[in-house]
């Protein structure tokens, strides 16, 4: 994997670095579980600002509604109370502004690796020719390290491989915001890095928004210009942490430092009392 950083010229974004780009005011979300007769509320009075150009890290324990927040900026869940502006307009529902990577990978089993990241350019009028959509899609196969397996099919991958190819695919169309659900969780350690440390280049050229979910402190802190810790069911923010680390992170190797074992220390104590917590907690009301 080889960072070819700047072979593709920025795109001009419709929205300045520093404007909010997604707002989540009083976002309450969750669930009606019919079987049993009940309502989960998965979120509970979020409020958070994320500007163009940021990229900010979610960490909180499982269960405490890291991937509903995603769905709801995604468009793919609709909240309860409360709202999500996308560049200043409520969310109403999926746009080609907007590209996950799926905690689940998502791919489809009948299109080769190929067809599967292409696939972001047939939903949406991208103004791109043919030829530099395969352009685009040979540089992102090629980033991700599928060199050789264009034409493979997502059952004769491994887990990490169905990962990196969920990646490709929410990266290829560069769009104006980018939500990743633990992306780098099934792609092993040595790749992982080597990954995050790609990712880092590419939102940097790219000014793209990013939103990363991840169990990984590390991760976060390497990552995020912010860390918004969530509590345990019902989530909700519990601290906003600024992570004021030099960048490219991975080149200044930032872990040696002091700030960074600091932060470490504290976001850990945030995460530790709500994984804790997260037993007792049902957010289930009947
Ligand atoms: N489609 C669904 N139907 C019913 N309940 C759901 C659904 N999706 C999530 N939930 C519930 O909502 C709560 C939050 O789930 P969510 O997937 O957002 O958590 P998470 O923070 O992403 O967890 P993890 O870290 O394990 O991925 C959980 O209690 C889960 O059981
Ligand atoms: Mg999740």
């Amino acid at each position: 994997m080889t960072a070819r950083a700047g072979d593709l010229a920025a795109r001009q974004r419709d929205f300045d670095r520093n404007a909010p780009v997604i707002v989540a005011e009083e976002l309450t979300a969750g669930y009606e579980i019919y079987r049993d007769n009940l309502r989960l509320t998965a979120l509970s009075d979020i409020n958070l600002t994320i500007y163009g150009g940021e990229f900010v890290a979610l960490v909180g324990p499982s269960g405490c509604g890291k991937t509903t927040f995603a769905n709801v900026i995604a468009g793919l869940v609709s909240p309860w109370s409360g709202r999500v502006l996308v560049k200043g307009k409520p969310v109403t529902g999926p746009g080609a502004d907007r590209a996950m990577v799926f905690q689940d990978y998502a791919l489809f089993p009948w299109r080769t690796v190929d067809a599967n990241i292409r696939l972001a350019f047939e939903l949406q009028n991208s103004g791109l020719s043919k030829a530099e959509i395969g352009q685009r899609v040979a540089h992102y196969i090629s980033l991700v390290g599928l060199d050789g397996f264009e034409k493979a099919y997502p059952y004769e991958l491994s887990g990490g491989m169905k990962q990196r190819v969920g990646i490709a695919r929410a990266l290829v169309s560069e769009p104006d915001i980018l939500l990743a659900d633990e992306p780098f969780a099934a792609v092993d350690a040595m790749t992982r890095e080597a990954m995050q440390s790609e990712l880092e280049q590419v939102v940097s050229r790219t000014g793209q928004t990013v939103v990363f979910i991840t169990h990984s402190i590390d991760e976060a802190i390497m990552l995020g210009d912010r860390v918004a810790v969530i509590t345990h069911r019902p989530g909700t923010i519990k601290e906003v942490v600024v992570i004021d680390l030099p960048r490219p992170r991975f080149q200044h190797d930032v872990k040696a430092l002091p700030e960074y074992s600091s932060l470490r220390e504290h976001i850990w104590d945030l995460v530790k009392d709500e994984v804790l917590g997260a037993k007792a907690a049902t957010g289930v009301t009947q």
